[in-house]
C-alpha cells in the first residue's frame, strides 16, 4: 500500500502536533503556512506562501491525497481552490457553520444544543434590538476571526454596548447575553469517515485574560451533566457531517449546559490526550482525515494540562514535577502567545491537583500575558 499524504493548512503547534501523530500512522504531512518560522515545519515538507497565492495552493494540493486544516481562517477562495482539486475533510460545511458567531450559533440551536439569547449587531439600529432581546449585561463580540479573547467587549448596562460596538470598529458583531457560569468546559470528538464517533471525557477548562491556561479531565461534574457534553458533541458531528475533531466548548450555569462555541479542528483543551488518553486528538484526527478506524478515546488516569504564554520555563524544572511532560513548539516568545503546554497525569485525582499546582506555579512565574 502506498503511503497516505495529507496536506495540512496552517503550520502552527496545532499542526505541528499532527504532524507528530502522524508520523507512527506511515502518514505523510505538508503544510501550508504563509510564515517561514511556521512550528510545523519541522515535522513535514512546508510550503511558506500567501493565504491568496492560488499557484501555490494548486501546487500544494497536487502533492497530496487529502487536504485537512489547523487553521480555519483560510480565506473562502483558497479553499475553494483546494477543494476542487482534492477532497478536503473535514468538510467546507464545518467552516462555513462555525466561522460565523452567528451562524454557529444558530446551528447549535437548530442540532438541539441550547445556546444563550443573541442578536447580531450590524448597524446602528441594531443596537437598541440587541439590548431588548439579550438584556444589558452581556458580551458583544465580532463575528469572525476572534481568538483568545480577541475582538470582544464585556457590556454591563445598556450605555455600554455602543461604546463597545465602536471599539470592535463597528465590525458585523454578536450581542450575546453573559452567561454566569459556574465553571467552563469543553468536549473533543472524533468523527471517522464512515460516520463512526468517540468522544473523550468532559473537560474543565479555565482561562486568564480569555486565554486558555488549564484544562483537567475529566471535570469534576455530575455523570447526567457528563452523559448531556457528550450528547451534544455527537449532535455537533452529525449536523456538520464533521470528519476529524472539533471541540464543543460550553458553559456550566446552574448546572446546565449553555454552549459558547466550535472549533472545527483539534483543539488546545484536548493537548492533555497527547499523554492522558489512549489515542490523541491528533492521531484520531489524522486516522479520520486518512480514512482509518478511530482509536480508543477513554483515559486511563486523571490527567491535566498547562499551557505557557510568552515565556518557558527550564525543560528541567517542568521535567522534574512528578507525572509531567513538556511539549515546547519552537515560537519566539512574545506576550499572550502560547509557546508551549504542560501535561500532567497521575494514578489518583488528589495527586493530580497536587502535581498541578506545581506544575502552575512554574507557568505563572514565566508565563507573559498581553
Ligand atoms: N457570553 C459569555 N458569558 C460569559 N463569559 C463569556 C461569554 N462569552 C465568552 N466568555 C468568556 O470569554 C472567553 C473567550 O470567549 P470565546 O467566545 O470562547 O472566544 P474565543 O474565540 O476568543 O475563544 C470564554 O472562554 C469565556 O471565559
Ligand atoms: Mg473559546
Amino acid at each position: 500500500m502506498s503511503t497516505t499524504t495529507v496536506g495540512i493548512l496552517g503550520g502552527g503547534q496545532l499542526g505541528q502536533m499532527l504532524g507528530l501523530a502522524a508520523i507512527p500512522l506511515g502518514i505523510d504531512c505538508v503544510f501550508y503556512d504563509p510564515s517561514p518560522e511556521a512550528p510545523a515545519r519541522t515535522v513535514g515538507r512546508h510550503i511558506a506562501a500567501a493565504w491568496n497565492d492560488l499557484d501555490a495552493l494548486a501546487r500544494f494540493a497536487d502533492m497530496v491525497d487529502v487536504v485537512t486544516f489547523e487553521f480555519e481562517n483560510v480565506p473562502t477562495a483558497s479553499l475553494a481552490a483546494v477543494a476542487a482539486r482534492k477532497p478536503v475533510r473535514p468538510g467546507l460545511r464545518s467552516l462555513e457553520q462555525t466561522c460565523d458567531r452567528i451562524r454557529e450559533k444558530e446551528f447549535l440551536r437548530d442540532a438541539g444544543v441550547p445556546v444563550q439569547p443573541f442578536a447580531a449587531v450590524s448597524t446602528e439600529a441594531d443596537l437598541a434590538i440587541a439590548l431588548a432581546t439579550v438584556g444589558t449585561h452581556g458580551v458583544l463580540k465580532t463575528r469572525s476571526l476572534g481568538y483568545d479573547g480577541k475582538g470582544q467587549r464585556v457590556v454591563r448596562g445598556a450605555a455600554e454596548l455602543a461604546p463597545a460596538w465602536d471599539a470592535l470598529g463597528r465590525s458585523p458583531s454578536i450581542y450575546e447575553a453573559f452567561v454566569p457560569f459556574d465553571r467552563e468546559v469543553s468536549v473533543v470528538a472524533t468523527r471517522a469517515l464512515d460516520g463512526t464517533s468517540v468522544v473523550y471525557p468532559i473537560v474543565e477548562n479555565l482561562h486568564t485574560q480569555g486565554i486558555l491556561f488549564r484544562s483537567t479531565a475529566p471535570a469534576a461534574v455530575p455523570d447526567a451533566l457528563a452523559r448531556a457534553a457528550e450528547r451534544h458533541a455527537r449532535q455537533v458531528l452529525e449536523g456538520l457531517g464533521h470528519v476529524g475533531t472539533l471541540a464543543l466548548e460550553m458553559f456550566v450555569a446552574d448546572g446546565t449546559l449553555i454552549a459558547n462555541e466550535i472549533a472545527p479542528r483539534v483543539h488546545n483543551s484536548g493537548h492533555w490526550t497527547i499523554q492522558g488518553a489512549r489515542t490523541s486528538q491528533f492521531e484520531n484526527h489524522m486516522r479520520a482525515v486518512a480514512g482509518l478506524p478511530l482509536g480508543d478515546a477513554g483515559a486511563p488516569e486523571p490527567a491535566a494540562m498547562v499551557n505557557l504564554i510568552g515565556g518557558l520555563p527550564p525543560i528541567g524544572e517542568i521535567l522534574a514535577i512528578a507525572g509531567a511532560t513538556a511539549q515546547f513548539y519552537g515560537k519566539s516568545p512574545r506576550p499572550g502567545r502560547k509557546v508551549g503546554h504542560i501535561n500532567i497525569v497521575a494514578p489518583t485525582r488528589e495527586m493530580l491537583v497536587q502535581r498541578l499546582a506545581d506544575a502552575e506555579h512554574l507557568a505563572r512565574q514565566h508565563n507573559q500575558l498581553a
